[in-house]
């Protein structure tokens, strides 16, 4: 649905006139974000002072999320963000992925909308800074990947995939913390979904394949995200543009031949400017089969710590 209609649709959930809405008693205070699914807002307690992003679903993706969540026995997406919050000892500044601090339901015209509070993350998703090469993306890259590495190896400790790692749900803080967002594919692990959700780039093979999905598929994404922090390039891409409904499916089964099929380039072929050892692991991250990738993230992140030893 074209963003327009969108917009009249929710108006008061964008940015007119929605300062003065409350979320859980929090203000809101700025439009961060407008995506297909929902809108991110900043915040603010009143009583408290404190700043926290709600992200308020649009009711037709909401709808999706809860038939989606019903077919699977899925907990909402809320509970299984609370689940991989940090225990006392485990917080920290360092820990790589936004922490869910509530979540609930708003209940305005035109329908029911399921909001998410979360930890305000003051920075940039990677997906900008390797938009504008920006050179921070080059001192950073391997912090990055090593980040992201340690949230997958968080969220698949508790039996959990995340199933949308891609550039665009990183966020490199103000401080140069590396945080993963974007908590709403977020599923146990051993699930066929029959719905291809998630970003098609960054899909595996058995994703493509309706597969049950296991911490297999989030290393085959982390591949192509290594891919694309070190060489600036995805691994496959279709020329299709992407917010064409009447082009989706032809786009999907495009990448879908190529995921499944073709073997992807050799970073190497692309850039000459990779860490020693960095290739063999992006390939194997990369594998059509699971059973050829990294066994786990305790694996790979050894690998990864290999490369930034000699770097
Ligand atoms: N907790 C947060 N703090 C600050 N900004 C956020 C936060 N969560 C999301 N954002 C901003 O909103 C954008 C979209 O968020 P995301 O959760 O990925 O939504 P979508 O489901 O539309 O992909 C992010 O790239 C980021 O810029
Ligand atoms: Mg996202």
């Amino acid at each position: 649905m074209a963003k327009s209609i969108w917009k009249k649709m929710m108006g008061w959930a964008g940015n007119s006139g929605t300062e003065s809405r409350r979320f859980s008693g929090y203000n809101i205070r700025r439009l961060i974000h407008e995506g297909d699914k929902a809108f991110v807002h900043q915040a603010r307690s009143p009583e408290t002072g404190e700043i926290v992003a709600i992200k308020v679903y649009k009711p037709l993706y909401n709808r999706t999320a809860r038939r989606i969540c019903k077919r699977y026995h899925l907990r909402a997406e809320g509970e299984l963000g609370m689940l991989i919050n940090p225990g006392e000892e485990e917080a920290g500044e360092d820990w790589p992925i936004v922490r869910t601090l509530g979540h609930g339901y708003e209940f305005n015209d035109p329908g029911k909308c399921y909001y998410l509070i979360l930890e305000f993350i003051d920075g940039i998703n990677v997906k900008h800074l390797l938009g504008c090469d920006d050179p921070l993306l080059r001192k950073k890259r391997l912090a990055i990947a090593m980040g992201v590495a340690r949230a997958l190896k968080i969220i698949h400790d508790r039996g959990l995939i995340h199933r949308d790692i891609c550039s665009d749900n990183i966020i490199l803080t103000r401080e140069h913390k590396v945080k993963l967002i974007d908590l709403g594919f977020m599923a146990p692990s051993g699930i066929a979904f029959v719905e291809k959700s998630g970003t098609p780039s960054y899909m595996s093979p058995e994703q493509f394949m309706v597969q049950p999905l296991g911490a297999a598929a989030d290393i085959y994404a982390f591949g192509v995200l290594l891919f694309e922090l070190f060489t600036k390039k995805l691994p496959f891409t279709s020329a299709l543009p992407p917010d064409n409904p009447d082009l989706f499916m032809r786009r999907m089964s495009e990448f879908m031949t190529q995921h499944i099929r073709e073997a992807p380039p050799r970073p190497s072929e692309i850039t000459s400017d990779l860490p020693e050892g960095m290739e063999p692991i992006i390939l194997k991250c990369l594998e059509k089969s699971p059973d050829y990738r990294y066994l786990n993230m305790r694996a790979l992140l050894a690998a990864l710590a290999q490369v930034q030893e000699s770097a």
